[in-house]
């Protein structure tokens, strides 16, 4: 064992919320293969899940992550519907949440990847996915029974404000920004653990593929490559949006090319002043202390 191997973390705390319903973990049975794929949210979920259900397929490109990869901790359906689902599934199960460490379960036999991505991408991301929401979008999150806490409003017409806001109040109007990190983060070493940056992703991704692999101990037969490669690829997923994208992108306006939207990091660069900018690297080191914040401004 590493010197610096943190302990298995537990589960300290419940989160609910207009999108969480944390409690589904405690009754979810896990097997010993099961991945589950984490992050804040708009960091390359959705690219992972396909990543990961391409190589647990073998590159078949009728693979529909959203179907075969629930949110699990979103929590619409109920959870009386989404585990037997789960349950029901023969395949290498391959999860998302987007919930911090402290309040999920963990299972020192499952693996878990956890993806960042700077936070000015990470929220550039979400205005689109936010200014683009359709009458279901707030319908489902707003309007279903067991929601907890305010609805969710649309987002003001400046995506400056909706930076600073999201800044101020720390990942408003969704969830907290910095718990996830710093969370995830410090359980890095655990050996079912394996970080990935959105940006590593981008300038590498075969052989980020190739290391996902490893990690997941799945041997891919090299005449598939070529197949796995392409279905993971922006072009493909873009034009193939409705097979990855949440929900077939039903809640957004322009549907799930909405969602597999730009695939670009820095497009903050034009818009943000230089000291708009500082604003949100001086939090990061005070919030993940420098070597997170270095590693999460990676790329
Ligand atoms: P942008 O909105 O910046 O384009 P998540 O799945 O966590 O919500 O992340 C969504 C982000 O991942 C979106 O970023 C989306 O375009 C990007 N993405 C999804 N698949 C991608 C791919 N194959 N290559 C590059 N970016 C991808």
């Amino acid at each position: 064992m590493k010197p610096n191997t943190p302990t298995w973390p537990r589960k300290t705390r419940e989160v609910r919320n207009h999108h969480f319903d944390s409690t589904i973990w405690n009754d979810f049975r896990f097997r010993p293969d099961d991945i589950v794929i984490g992050t804040y949210a708009k960091s390359g979920t959705t690219w992972v899940q396909q990543i990961v259900g391409q190589l647990i397929f073998a590159g078949d490109a009728e693979v529909n992550v959203p179907e075969l990869s629930p949110w699990l901790d979103l929590r619409v359906p109920p959870k009386e519907q989404k585990l037997p689902m789960v349950e029901a599934q023969t395949h290498r199960r391959f999860l998302k949440t987007h919930l911090p460490v402290d309040a999920l379960v963990f299972s020192p036999e499952a693996k878990y990847i956890y993806i960042g991505r700077d936070g000015r991408d990470v929220l550039w991301s979400m205005y689109n996915h936010h200014a683009r929401a359709n009458a279901e979008f707030y319908r489902v999150l707003n309007e279903t029974p067991g929601l907890v806490g305010e609805p969710i409003a649309p987002p003001p017409a400046s995506i400056r404000r909706y930076y600073h806001d999201w800044l101020d109040r720390d990942g408003h109007p969704f969830w907290p920004f910095w718990e996830s990190i710093r969370s995830w983060w410090e359980i890095r070493d655990l050996p079912n653990v394996l970080l990935v940056h959105f940006a590593d992703l981008k300038a590498d991704m075969a052989g980020e593929i190739a290391r996902i692999a490893r990690f997941l101990e799945i041997e891919v037969d090299p005449d598939r490559w070529p197949a796995i490669l392409d279905h993971c690829s922006f072009d493909h997923m873009k034009r193939n949006a409705a097979r990855s994208a949440p929900l077939g992108g039903i809640l957004w306006d322009g549907g799930a090319e909405t969602f597999i939207h730009k695939g670009t990091n820095g497009r903050w660069r034009d818009v943000l002043t230089a000291q708009e900018s500082e604003k949100y690297e001086t939090l990061a080191v005070e919030k993940l202390g420098p070597e997170a914040a270095a590693w999460l401004a990676s790329g």
